[in-house]
């Protein structure tokens, strides 16, 4: 993925979610983490990458693009990715299949034999056949999260922001909501993901961003930073969250 932030901000009032990011990535890297401290900025930045949020200055060229603030192609942008939050935000009066036969038709206008067609398709490479007629009510978080993330790629997105995935979820829905990330890494998607789990992003990711106080303080090849982070803000950081 090839990104250039250049002075990269978005403010909210006088909180300074992200102040000044400038990053040059190269299309060499796949998979991109954002890690950090709480507030630091990651969940914005994502959103800045997405199309989500427009900045309030700097600049984002994003594979020889840059992204416009002009709400129209913005949303344009948008629908390319594919989003996955922490909370799950499926439609909790629709099956699983509706939420994501749903978006293929009413937001990427597709037909709606094809959608329900690569819905299934979907669904039954994530393991959810079992599952497709319940609604989210009648699914657990691990399920429920497994669906949006069908969902997220059931239109083959250019690119997949993750926000933090399976930040709401209990170990072993954790372990199979990651084992399908890893599967995505593994079968070539574009990945941005926000995380705490540094052992997912240590294996998972090409190269990691670390946000504190809406500043990049440190970036690198996954590997080389996890192994040795050059400022001591990382090291302490990375020292007491891998410390369990
Ligand atoms: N829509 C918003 N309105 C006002 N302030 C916001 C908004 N979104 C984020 N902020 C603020 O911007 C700062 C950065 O928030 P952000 O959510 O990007 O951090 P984060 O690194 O994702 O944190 P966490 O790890 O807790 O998810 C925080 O101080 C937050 O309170
Ligand atoms: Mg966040």
């Amino acid at each position: 993925m090839s990104i250039e932030a250049k002075a990269l901000s978005r403010f909210y009032g006088s909180t300074r979610a992200v102040d000044g990011v400038s990053l040059s990535l190269s299309d060499d890297v796949q998979v991109l983490a954002l890690i950090g401290p709480s507030g630091g900025g990651k969940s914005t930045f994502l959103r800045l990458l997405g199309g989500l949020e427009a900045p309030t200055s700097g600049s984002l060229c994003i594979d020889g693009e840059n992204l416009s603030t002009d709400e129209l192609l913005l949303r344009e942008w948008r629908k390319k990715n594919g989003f996955l939050f922490q909370s799950f935000n499926l439609f909790p009066h629709l099956s699983a299949r509706e939420n994501i036969v749903l978006p293929l038709v009413e937001v990427h206008d597709w037909l709606r034999s094809d959608a329900e067609q690569r819905a299934d398709e979907v669904i039954d490479r994530f393991g959810l056949s079992a599952h497709s007629k319940k609604q989210p009510g009648q699914l657990s978080g691990g399920q429920q999260q497994r669906i949006a993330l069908a969902r997220a790629i059931a239109h083959e997105p250019r690119w997949l922001l993750l926000d933090e995935p399976t930040s709401a979820l209990d170990p072993e829905m954790k372990a199979e909501v990651l084992d399908l990330i890893q599967e995505l890494c593994e079968s070539g998607q574009k990945i941005v993901l926000s995380t705490h789990e540094m052992g997912f992003a240590r294996g998972a990711a090409d190269h990691v961003v670390f946000l504190a106080q809406g500043q990049k303080v440190e970036e690198g090849d996954a590997e080389a930073l996890f192994a040795g982070a050059e400022t001591g803000e990382v090291r302490n950081f990375l020292a007491k969250v891998m410390k369990w």
